[in-house]
């Protein structure tokens, strides 16, 4: 089985989000491969709106930048995970251009009905409609429920509603902070057992996905330690280099 994680937080290896997305792999077998791509690493250039990849058979784009490599990640894999802050209740600027970008793996839309129940473009490639689809965002806010509609509302049109499994993580701040590290380590565990259960069933039962909403810590725990971390300057040079 081979997994693609879509890193689309700017903070690279230090994100809350990919911490979350790490530990998720780390439940799936032996053997599991494992690419992970950042980004912000990555010369993506925002969509022109040209329309050449609808004008052309293959689908190509006329820019030319790191977008055919994330592509062909994305052709190879079996499930792509895309792991990223919530940014404004949406996705980060990289994360928003490479989506636009993958205009390119979708049907042309000519004013005609989808054919599709779920989706308004059908995927061009027959065995692009195969991948699993996984999102994994981590948030400020102290709960999931409040702030992430209007992500989740944007998958449920872009992936077709049910076609893609949702792991949102409260309190992601909490990482930053060095500071719960036992609430941590379970949330994490929490994680690595839903990575085991995806793996075996592809889908994740409300069960798991109830406990992965559940907050580390109580809004007061959260707001104490957040606002003693900020007072204290810990977010000095090595977060302003970014
Ligand atoms: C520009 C910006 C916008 C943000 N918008 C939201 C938001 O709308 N709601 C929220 O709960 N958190 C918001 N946050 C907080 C991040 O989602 C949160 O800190 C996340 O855990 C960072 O993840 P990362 O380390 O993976 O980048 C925002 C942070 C930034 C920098």
């Amino acid at each position: 089985m081979k997994i693609l994680i879509l890193n689309g937080s700017p903070k690279c290896d230090r994100s809350n989000t990919i911490r979350i997305a790490n530990a998720f792999t780390e439940g799936f077998p032996e053997g599991t491969e494992v690419k992970k791509i950042d980004l912000y690493e990555k010369d993506i250039r925002p969509c022109k709106g040209c329309f050449s990849c609808w004008k052309s058979k293959e689908g190509t784009c006329v820019i030319k930048d790191d977008m055919p490599e994330i592509i062909a990640a994305i052709r190879e894999a079996d499930i792509i995970i895309e792991s990223y802050p919530l940014y404004f209740y949406g996705m980060p600027s990289q994360m928003k251009a490479m989506t636009d970008r993958c205009l390119q793996l979708v049907m042309p839309y000519m004013g005609d009905k989808s054919e599709s129940e779920t989706t308004f473009n059908e995927m061009r490639d027959p065995e692009m409609r195969e991948k699993k689809m996984v999102l994994i965002s981590s948030c400020g806010y102290v709960e999931t429920e409040p702030v992430y509609p209007a992500l989740l509302a944007q998958y449920d049109l872009i992936c077709g509603k049910g076609n893609y499994t949702a792991i949102l993580c409260p309190e992601g701040e909490i990482f930053v902070t060095g500071k719960a590290k036992r609430q941590q380590d379970v949330y994490l565990e929490s994680i690595r057992a839903a990575g085991a259960e995806y793996a075996a069933n592809f889908c994740l039962s409300d069960e798991t996905l109830r406990k992965i909403a559940i907050p580390m810590l109580s809004p007061l725990s959260f707001s104490t330690i957040t606002k003693a971390h900020w007072k204290d300057g810990h977010w000095t040079e090595r977060d302003l280099e970014i």
